[in-house]
């Protein structure tokens, strides 16, 4: 078999990768809320994309009960907790679709068509779940569920009939083994009926928890999209910095430095974070100084996102009837791709 290589270009600008054709599904497990990592690898992206092109957002209740049924209430309750994140931070539902993928029965029909199409060995294999699965000490007790989960997320993107998924690196396992179901299903001897997805990167690479390891929920490392702003200022002032730094006068380290690596992020004054790094690699630049503008910076980026959300918040029936509007266009959307992947099967023949 030849393997197609996609390339996969990260970019500043979100809207050169794409252009009016591109169909866009992104999606997020509602395992929790949502954290400026998610703002700065993915959201940030899918604001710059709305309007553009057409979009949805799904919410993974399925995909997040793979590796926490035990938590089904937790996962319920993240619904539309996720949802007001996005709405938020300024998705807008008359541009961007937000769909709950438990309301979409089409993808877990795709889901067990694909599964005959893909073997164990190359489940086993996807660096990802490996790398999910050393996290969370499965060890031998993988749920099924789990391990195919590459396989729904596959269901996911072509039931949309998505050509761009903006996702992190972390992903991209994810977009080639989509793509090798989608040739499968092309070859099953009928019409091709699936296109190919490629992913569209961030231009930020993966923003480190405050403490410098991966953020995570249950780590307590992630900055809360809608953190108060005494969180920011005690998880700013928490950040890892450069052990080796110990007085203003000390030539300090930029690299792994996660005060820079938010500056990098965020701060729109990229003349002003080059001088403080260079000052800072020099010596005579403070943790608390740089830090304080971090907060600042954070600060003017959170205020907005949390009084909106708070706004939102209080009309759960609004919320609730953006889900349902959502699910009730994706559930269209999702129905069609399933009548030509079931044709490609021969079913209904
Ligand atoms: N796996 C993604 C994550 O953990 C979430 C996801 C589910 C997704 N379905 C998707 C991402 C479809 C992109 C496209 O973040």
């Amino acid at each position: 078999m030849s393997t197609k290589l996609i390339a996969h270009p990260r970019t500043d600008d979100p809207r050169s990768q794409a252009d009016a054709t591109d169909v866009i599904l992104t999606g997020d497990r509602p395992t929790g809320s949502l954290h400026l990592g998610h703002y700065a690898g993915s959201l940030r992206s899918r604001l710059a994309l709305q309007g553009r092109c057409e979009q949805t957002l799904l919410i993974a209740d399925l995909q997040a009960l793979t590796d926490s049924a035990g938590r089904a209430a937790h996962v319920a309750q993240h619904v539309p907790e996720v949802a007001l994140d996005y709405l938020a931070v300024g998705i807008d539902p008359a541009q961007t679709t937000i769909a709950v993928q438990s309301r979409l029965p089409a993808l877990a029909c795709l889901a067990i068509l694909y599964l005959d199409l893909v073997t164990v060995a190359r489940l086993e294999r996807n660096p990802t779940v490996k790398a999910e699965v050393e996290l969370r000490g499965f060890e031998r007790d993988i749920p099924a569920g789990f391990l195919c989960y590459p396989v729904s997320q596959a269901a996911d993107i072509t039931g949309f009939r998505a050509t761009l998924v903006p996702v992190g690196d972390d992903q991209l396992p994810m977009i080639e083994q989509t793509n090798e179901i989608v040739r499968r299903v092309n070859r099953l001897g009928g019409p091709p009926v699936l296109t190919e997805c490629r992913a569209l990167l961030s231009s930020t690479p993966r923003l480190p928890g405050v403490d410098g390891r991966k953020a995570s929920k249950s780590l307590g490392n992630a900055i809360p999209l809608s953190a108060t702003n005494e969180e920011i200022h005690r998880l700013v002032m928490a950040m890892y910095t450069d052990p080796g730094h110990v007085r203003p006068s000390d030539p300090g380290r930029v690299e792994g430095n996660v005060v820079f690596a938010y500056l990098d992020a965020f701060d729109q004054d990229l003349a002003a974070v080059a001088e403080l790094k260079e000052r800072y690699r020099s010596g005579g630049l403070g943790d608390v100084p740089l830090k304080r503008r971090l907060v600042g910076v954070l600060e003017a980026l959170v205020s907005p996102i949390r009084a909106r959300r708070a706004e939102l918040a209080r009309d759960r029936g609004y919320v609730m009837d953006v889900l349902r509007a959502g699910s009730e266009r994706a559930n269209v959307t999702t129905e069609a791709a399933l009548r030509d992947v079931r044709g490609a099967f021969a079913l209904d023949a």
